[in-house]
């Protein structure tokens, strides 16, 4: 146990993500009933920190907390504290406000603040940890596109809703032999439709890092009838775009760190593919925020207890400035500064891409 540590903190930050009321349950279990921490977690993610607005975590909060999708602690996108909007003399402007964050934390006694987010929050986590603050960083995104992690926790509940929703596309594409298209999220990395795909029995997979050729999904869709079979299932990753084609832009949200959310692209290859494909009618499925909410699965309730309980043994190691994260099966931590900037993408040449083209699957490229 370390000596000089007496109370601990946590925020969620970001998109929310299945698991992160599992991790929130193992850390605040884990820091009280091994260490006698004081635990207290900050609501909406670092707004919470800047406004020393907190509540505080017993096991009596966090109990019966696992399944439960969402963030008991909520969470936020956009407020990112070296470039904070502030209202001065009736006008907004954007100011570095992190050290009123960390005065926050000395006058609350905070020894050590665990942050659990995607690449947004804890590039913040490690400008934190820059300052001194001793950090501890949980990786979260549905997305798995998080450095230095094998896996991130969300990705598995996101993958097993995504494949139930090809499953579910499948019986009715049969029925009326259409063309049906999932547009699944995932940013700039191509890892749920990737995985769901194959699961979920796709016919053709498009990605962000596959750039796709139209004539190529028109092919498989005709030799696909050749053989008896009238429908066709594609899954479509929201940052999926045509060769020489741009990726579709479904929103910018102001204030955000990263303001572009991506969208579109499942409508626009309907659109595309029914001038193309004239004796069958194409829909396209947009699965949205489903893919995060609800129940989260047993793999990702067993992942974020791994990664709670490996928090606060880093703390315990004095591994500040670093994120637990899951090599082959193994909880082993790397440093913030190695993390950032190295989002991963899917591997065109990988294992997984070659398992798939072996059973059929198309990538249209
Ligand atoms: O990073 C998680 C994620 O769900 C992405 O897959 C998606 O592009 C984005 O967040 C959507 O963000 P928002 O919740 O702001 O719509």
């Amino acid at each position: 146990m370390s000596k000089d540590v007496k109370k601990i903190a946590l925020l969620t930050g970001g998109g929310d993500c299945p698991g992160l009321n599992a991790v929130i349950s193992s850390v605040t279990k884990t820091a009280i009933l091994n260490y006698g921490y004081e635990v207290i977690g900050y609501k909406f993610g670092y707004r919470g920190l800047y406004n020393n607005d907190f509540i505080p975590l017993d096991l009596s909060t966090v109990s019966g907390l696992i399944s439960r999708g969402g963030t008991i602690l909520y969470s936020s996108n956009k407020d990112n504290l070296f470039d904070y909007s502030v209202e001065e003399e009736g006008k907004f402007v954007k100011k570095d406000v992190s050290d009123v964050a960390v005065e926050n934390l000395k006058k609350e006694g905070v020894d050590v603040l665990i942050v659990i987010g995607g690449d947004g929050t804890l590039t913040s986590a490690r400008d934190f940890a820059r300052k001194g603050v001793n950090v501890i960083g949980v990786p979260k995104t549905i997305d798995n596109d998080l450095g230095s992690t094998d896996i991130t926790f969300g990705f598995n509940t996101s993958i097993a809703i995504a494949t139930e929703a090809l499953d579910r596309l499948h019986t009715t594409a049969e029925s009326h032999h259409r063309i049906m298209i999932l547009e699944v999220m995932g940013r700039n990395a191509g890892f749920i439709a990737l995985e769901s795909g194959i699961a979920g029995s796709a016919d053709v997979i498009l990605l962000p890092e596959i750039p796709y050729d139209i004539n190529k999904i028109v092919e498989k869709i005709e030799s696909r009838k050749k053989h008896g079979k009238l429908f066709t299932i594609i899954v479509v990753a929201e940052g999926a775009k045509p060769k020489n084609g741009e990726v579709m832009v479904a929103k910018i949200v102001k204030d955000s760190p990263d303001p572009i959310r991506l969208g579109g692209i499942g409508n626009k290859l309907a659109n595309d593919l029914e001038d193309l494909v004239k004796d069958r009618e194409v829909r396209c499925t947009v699965l949205g925020h489903i893919q995060r909410g609800g129940i989260t699965n047993t793999y990702d309730r067993i992942l974020s207890t791994r990664y709670g309980v490996g928090a606060v043994e880093l703390i315990n190691k004095g591994k500040f400035g670093s994120m637990v994260c899951l090599k082959g099966n193994e909880i082993t931590y790397d440093s913030l500064e190695n993390v950032i900037g190295n989002n991963k993408q899917v591997d065109p040449d990988g294992e997984l891409v070659s398992v798939a083209k072996k059973i059929g699957i198309s990538f249209a490229d």
